[in-house]
């Protein structure tokens, strides 16, 4: 049986769709789509995971108590469709300890920035672009990268670059950096899938092919 994988997101879901056109082209070596989940019913990601027969689920943040609460329910759904592996495609919740220490160096994310910089609480979608143009950065990018207890800090997968423009506005730079991690983020998961990342501390190393 194949590696098991579950993508959370909660928005749109462009790279949940990069991820599932290069499932159904066997980029991820007879790995199987166990399952897509959103914090937000409304998430154009569940549209895409139920256009392709994937099993989805959609759970409500405000009927839970507290983050601890949600992520234990969400913990056994993904532990009752037997997910091996998951990917944080936009999802817009910070996991909870429990959940990272359960699928320990299992859980990849996305973020449009070249981690370590422009990381962290309260860097997300276009914030992250408006503070890379005040920055004054040439250069832009993305990264997928293991997910640890801290916000955007886990090992590096892999990264792309994108250039920063004079004329550039923090919508078209969002734009560029998108097409890269819609690259990237498939490339990242068949390499897992392939059991070629290997973690050193922060480093992740990529194994040649067997
Ligand atoms: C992407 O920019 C991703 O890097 C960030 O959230 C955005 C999600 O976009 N974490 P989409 O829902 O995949 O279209």
């Amino acid at each position: 049986m194949g590696i098991r994988i579950a993508v959370l997101a909660s928005g749109a879901g462009t790279n949940l769709q990069a991820l599932l056109d290069a499932w159904r082209s066997q980029q991820f070596r007879g790995a199987d789509m166990a399952l897509v989940a959103s914090d937000k019913p409304q998430a154009g990601a569940l549209k895409r995971g139920t256009a392709l027969q994937i099993p989805t689920l959609a759970l409500d943040p405000a009927k839970f108590p507290n983050a601890a609460a949600f992520d234990q329910e969400m913990l056994v759904h993904l532990a009752e469709h037997n997910v091996d592996v998951v990917c944080l495609a936009g999802y817009m919740r910070i996991l909870t300890p429990a959940f990272v220490q359960t699928y320990a160096n299992r859980i990849l994310n996305i973020h449009p920035a070249l981690l370590p910089a422009f990381g962290g609480r309260g860097m997300y979608g276009h914030h992250v672009h408006e503070a890379v143009l005040k920055s004054g950065a040439r250069f832009s990018g993305c990264t997928v990268h293991f997910v640890d207890e801290g916000t955007d800090t886990g090992p590096i997968i892999l990264q792309a670059v994108v250039p920063v423009l004079d004329q550039d506005t923090p919508e078209a730079l969002a734009e560029r950096v998108l097409i890269e991690e819609h690259r990237i983020y498939p490339r990242a998961l068949a390499l897992y899938c392939e059991q070629r990342l290997q973690i050193a501390g922060k480093r992740v190393h990529i194994l040649e092919k067997a």
